[in-house]
């Protein structure tokens, strides 16, 4: 291999050690293998921790991706709107990362496709981190230990924006979850481990319900933008406005369900506080004649409730159901 070396005097770091993703063995029948971008490493996942958890990332020093995206709210923020170093508002709330190495549609409107690319955005974007790539980089290059961290990833001191977000998503990739009740209930086959009306609400979502169609069983997404007609007239374009397409106008991410009870506010600008407030959109407030409204849309009721009073406290009571302890408290997904 000494041959294909570009600079033979660039010192060469130590080999990083294969990082071992362990998957419930349903996980690869159910969603498949994760799709990798490289191979994780333990020395690159490592780095992508400390990178997560590092406030130099933002101009004023002040904020990480852990200031919106904290661990025990599964990673997301149960402010509605996040907050700018400079104090400015954005208008979408910050959502959970949690099993997003099977997502191609990054961000409410699925601008990003790979978590590598998404994690480039927040950082230079002026109502988050507003700070720049190279001020980046050479901050972290004046931290003492990160020379040699970015040695034992990616065998050489180079640090730039390339290598951060990779090891940013090599961590994300990590962030995992499969052992919540409903996990060990569903596929576990302890049956006990959800109660009655968990198990009711499981009933209505995959079938009446219709939830599962797109919160499909494994992630409880599908991975796709949709409009799930929150609005007569949406406010925020959504994906139209990344394609300039009339036909994306109002669609946007179907996100994960897994932890959504510990995860407000709800939806792309957060307008639902708690889950009963949602399930009562489901049960009665869809606007059928959104423009692009999803076809599997078209199954709930125009008029009156499509769940009663008890039925709406058994889909509350399922997607609780989907809260993984061992996910929000894991001391490896937790600051360095
Ligand atoms: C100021 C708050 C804030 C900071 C800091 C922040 N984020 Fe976010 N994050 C958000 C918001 C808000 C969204 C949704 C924005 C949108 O869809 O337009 C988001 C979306 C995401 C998503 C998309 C999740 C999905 O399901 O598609 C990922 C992944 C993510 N952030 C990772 C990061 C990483 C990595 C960092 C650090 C480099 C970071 N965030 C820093 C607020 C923040
Ligand atoms: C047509 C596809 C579709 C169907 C059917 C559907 N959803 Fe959704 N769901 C979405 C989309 C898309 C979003 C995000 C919408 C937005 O924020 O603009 C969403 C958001 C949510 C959220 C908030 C997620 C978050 O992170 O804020 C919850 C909770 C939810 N759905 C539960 C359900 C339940 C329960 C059902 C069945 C009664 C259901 N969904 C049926 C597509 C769907």
């Amino acid at each position: 291999m000494v041959g294909c070396r570009k600079d033979p005097t660039m010192y060469d770091g130590p080999i990083a050690t294969p990082y071992h993703l362990v998957l419930p063995a349903w996980v690869h029948d159910s969603i498949g293998p994760m799709p990798m971008n490289e191979a994780l490493t333990v020395e690159g996942v490592e780095l992508g921790r400390k990178l997560f958890y590092e406030t130099a990332l933002s101009d004023d020093g002040t904020m990480s991706c852990a200031t919106c995206h904290k661990q025990e709210d599964g990673f997301s923020d149960i402010r509605r709107f996040s907050v700018g170093t400079d104090g400015s508002v954005g208008n979408r709330n910050a959502m959970a990362i949690v099993n997003l190495g099977w997502s191609n549609n990054l961000f409410w409107d699925g601008r990003r496709n790979s978590l590598e690319g998404q994690a480039h955005d927040p950082v230079t974007n002026p109502i988050e981190m507003r700070n720049t790539w190279p001020v980046v980089a050479e901050r972290l290059r004046a931290i003492p230990g990160y020379f040699e961290r970015f040695t034992a990833a990616f065998g050489s001191p180079e640090i730039d924006s390339t290598r951060v977000t990779r090891a940013i998503a090599q961590f994300e990739r990590t962030l995992v979850s499969f052992n919540s009740p409903f996990d060990r209930y569903w596929y576990g086959g302890d049956t006990n481990a959800i109660d009655p009306s968990a198990k009711r609400g499981l009933a209505i979502f995959r079938a009446r319900g219709n939830c599962s169609r797109c919160h499909t069983l494994g992630n409880f997404t599908d991975d796709h933008v949709r409009n799930n007609g929150l609005d007569l007239m949406p406010e925020d374009p959504g994906l139209g406005e990344v394609t300039n397409l009339p036909t994306d106008f109002g669609k946007f991410k179907t996100t994960t369900l897994r932890n959504i009870a510990v995860t407000p506010p709800y939806m792309h600008d957060g307008r639902f506080s708690n889950l009963l407030a949602v399930v009562q959109f489901y049960s009665s407030h869809t606007a059928h004649n959104s423009p692009n409204i999803d076809t599997v849309m078209h199954h709930f009721p125009t008029t009156g409730n499509a769940f009663t009073w008890d039925e709406q406290m058994d889909l509350i009571s399922f997607l609780g159901s989907l809260t993984d302890e061992t996910f929000l408290t894991n001391p490896a997904f937790a600051a360095p």
